[in-house]
């Protein structure tokens, strides 16, 4: 059984190619939108709303956590994919604190409740369940709820986030699946293909090349795209 494990995962040549370059970012709201004051602001939306944000922004502080421990470990690729997913989040954060300041709704200040960190390896595990989670089970919800709602502006964003999420659906399901028994192995393959991140500040699309003609999530330029600097990250205060 072992065995055969050992043999999938090594011919899996294309472990992280293609995904990881996505393993990154999260919404803005889109530019160009019409104005919402004049639209009804449906309550459910505001909450639905004001509940993504605070799930993405204490996502955001426990991918920065999760990413330090990486670093002082010296896994230094699981620390950038750390960065990467942190950045994501952040956008998306972002874009639903925008929009619920648009819509005239209290945003009451947050402070994320201080997830454990434990070591790499269970980090590791972790964000990828919790990420598999967000694609497959939270956010179908939160679109449902969006949905419902009727604001063009809640459901682009929402879609913006759940669509950068998937983006990562490969790789996770991968990490899931070979961290718990080859978690060096897992390391060493995310060290030498990660490569660099590049992230879309509109919708927080995350790749490992920046797109040419326009961003596939949000249809905005690709000018919107950014280097993910892992330096800068480490260092700086919660955006
Ligand atoms: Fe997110
Ligand atoms: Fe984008």
């Amino acid at each position: 059984m072992r065995e055969r494990k050992t043999a999938r995962f090594r011919n899996r040549r294309s472990f992280l190619r293609g995904s990881v370059a996505t393993i990154i970012a999260a919404p803005v709201v889109a530019k160009g939108l019409p104005s919402l004051a004049a639209q009804p602001v449906e309550s459910g939306t505001v909450r639905t709303l004001r509940s993504a944000a605070q799930t993405e922004r204490a996502a955001y502080s426990r991918y920065m956590a999760f990413a330090r421990r990486a670093d002082a470990e010296g896994y230094v690729g699981i620390s950038y994919l750390f960065i990467a997913l942190a950045t994501s989040e952040i956008i998306h954060a972002q874009n639903y604190e925008r929009l619920l300041t648009r819509l005239g709704a209290d945003i009451t200040p947050h402070e994320p409740s201080v997830a454990p960190v434990a070591d790499t390896k269970q980090n590791l595990i972790a964000a990828a369940e919790a990420e598999l989670n967000s694609i497959n089970n939270y956010y179908p919800q939160v679109h449902k709820q969006i949905e419902a709602g009727g604001n063009a502006d809640a459901i682009t964003n929402v879609r913006y986030s759940w669509e950068s999420h998937r983006q990562h659906i490969e790789i996770l399901d991968k990490i899931r699946e070979y961290t718990p028994d080859y978690f060096e192995e897992v390391a060493r393959r995310i060290d030498e293909e990660s490569g660099i991140f590049y992230v879309c500040e509109i919708c927080g699309s995350t790749t490992n090349t920046v797109p040419t003609g326009k961003c596939e999530i949000c249809n905005f330029p690709v000018d919107h795209y950014r280097k993910i600097d892992p330096s800068t990250f480490l260092s700086q205060s919660t955006p």
